[in-house]
């Protein structure tokens, strides 16, 4: 077996996607960097019904400092994925009852982060393009020589590390053009009405503090944040005669206004990142008790994330300065928002409100400072 000829797809030198990745100009991204040498962490299952090639693979990869272990068939290979985690399987593709194909097809729909290595004693370009076409990580032929085993190893142990690094590079690079998306829309409504910037930022600080306390999931957060910052962004459709109007609106003025949330709906409903949030846009303006606009929608109809952002709109409101009045104490806050708990607000968010010491709102609008203390639009509270 030993110098016998040894066949792969390509080492790292010759495959595109790794060359790519060495010149890559982006930043490293420390925490997938690999421990070289390869340690004992790295565990290889070998499937071979051979089992003095499964031994003999065994003895050279240990010799290198892997963990294997060996199995004489597909079953046993799937039982045993099922138990332990592994870096690279290899397998025989001539196996009892499944073939190391069917194999390799069923362990990539579960485990699709696993480097497959087929090898074969049957080698013909058909059957290597068949396994590299359903997923295969290499396609070694046998016989070929022990020695090259630790190399085949690592260049898929290394081609599984940049296809990660490229992952969250690619994923990274989506969350900035998000965030970019994010930002134009923000200084978008700050051009229409300079004074909401300051009001978003604190409603959306108080909005996340009681979520926070509310257990919502992380994904359910990151919704509730943009809806919470977003809120207003359809005052962007709203005419200026109407934003900036310094004295008080008509009747018609007012249901003019009253279009921002489904402006806002239609805005961000059509960017797949602010799906979620656009539902808490369109009801930032409901009430627990279906009093509210635009779709009268009443209790738990009403998306917890726009039921969370009603009370921190209320409490920014009255605890921020108006044209036509003082900011008030939070102690008035407070007395109105358990006021009209059971009617505008959601019983148990006044009560995760209440469960918080006013020392805490006042530290988070503290955070707030330096954005400027504004008056918000005429549609709050
Ligand atoms: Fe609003
Ligand atoms: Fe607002």
């Amino acid at each position: 077996m030993h110098d016998a000829t040894f066949q792969t797809r390509g080492g790292p030198e010759d495959d595109p996607r790794d060359a790519a990745a060495a010149s890559s100009s982006a930043p490293a991204i420390p925490e997938l960097e690999a421990p070289y040498p390869v340690s004992s962490r790295v565990r290889v299952l070998i499937v071979d019904e051979d089992r003095t090639l499964c031994k003999a693979f065994a003895a050279v990869l240990t010799e290198e400092g892997y963990h294997t272990d060996s199995v004489g068939s597909a079953e046993e290979a799937l039982a045993l994925l099922g138990k332990a985690a592994y870096d690279v399987m290899l397998s025989e593709i001539c196996l009892p009852g499944k073939s190391g194909i069917e194999l390799m097809e069923q362990v990539i729909e579960l485990y699709p982060d696993l480097p497959v290595i087929l090898l074969t004693g049957r080698a013909s370009v058909d059957l290597a393009r068949e396994a590299l076409h359903k997923g295969a990580s290499d396609f070694v032929t046998k016989p070929f020589s022990q020695a090259q085993l630790p190399i085949v190893v690592e260049r898929n142990l290394t081609r599984r590390l940049v296809q990660r690094k490229n992952m969250l590079r690619y994923r990274l690079e989506i969350q900035a053009s998000n965030e970019s998306v994010l930002d134009a829309l923000l200084s978008a409504l700050d051009s229409r009405d300079t004074e909401t910037q300051g009001h978003s930022e604190r409603v959306t600080a108080y909005t996340m503090e009681i979520a926070d306390l509310l257990a919502v999931s992380p994904e359910h957060l990151y919704h509730i944040e943009r809806g919470a910052l977003l809120h207003d962004i359809g005052k962007i459709g709203i005419p200026d005669r109407i934003l900036l109007k310094p004295g008080n609106l008509t009747p018609e003025e007012w249901e003019e206004m009253k279009r921002h949330p489904v402006i806002g709906y239609g805005m961000c409903s059509r960017i797949e990142m602010l799906r979620d949030a656009s539902l808490i846009v369109l009801h930032h303006h409901e009430a627990w008790d279906g009093s509210g606009y635009p779709c009268s929608l009443a209790g738990e109809a009403i998306p917890l994330g726009s039921r969370i952002f009603a009370l921190a709109d209320a409490l920014d409101a009255i605890t921020s300065n108006r044209p036509y009045r003082a900011a008030q104490p939070f102690e008035c806050a407070r007395q109105e928002i358990v006021r009209c708990s059971g009617s505008q607000f959601d019983p148990r968010i006044v009560e995760v409100f209440l469960s918080v010491p006013e020392a805490r709102w006042q530290r988070i609008r503290s955070l707030t400072a330096g954005i400027p203390q504004d008056t918000d639009g005429p549609d709050s509270m």
